[in-house]
């Protein structure tokens, strides 16, 4: 026998972040629905035809975004009725005026997740 050693590796690792959020049936279409994934607030949205994930906070009043109404492609809070793009996170009306982070999802199998990295 061989006197060796196995160092861990650190180069090249990825750690995977997506994460089961639900099942595609439970998003009624315009439906917000918010969750939480590894401690992180997800509004997720299935509109046009997608299902969308946005941090579920206004970034105006730090309020839940899953709160609002969904209207195409967009969320609007319902504090004080800034809406957001889904697609992009980008606030399309003041008083907000930061994006609102979005998330990647994918759904396979009816299932829907999230990458939260
Ligand atoms: S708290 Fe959302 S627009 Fe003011």
């Amino acid at each position: 026998m061989g006197d060796f050693s196995v160092q861990p590796r650190t180069d090249n690792v990825e750690v995977s972040t997506w994460m089961v959020a639900c099942n595609l049936d439970d998003l009624a279409p315009e439906r917000p629905l918010g969750i939480r994934l590894a401690g992180t607030a997800i509004c997720l949205v299935r509109a046009a035809g997608d299902v969308f994930a946005v941090h579920d906070e206004c970034t105006h009043g730090a309020v839940p975004l899953s709160d609002g109404e969904v209207d195409g492609c967009t969320i609007e809070c319902w504090l004080h009725g800034s809406r957001f793009d889904l697609r992009s996170g980008e606030a399309l009306d003041l008083p907000a005026t930061e994006p609102v982070r979005t998330f990647p999802v994918r759904v396979i199998g009816g299932v829907v997740s999230v990458d939260i990295g």
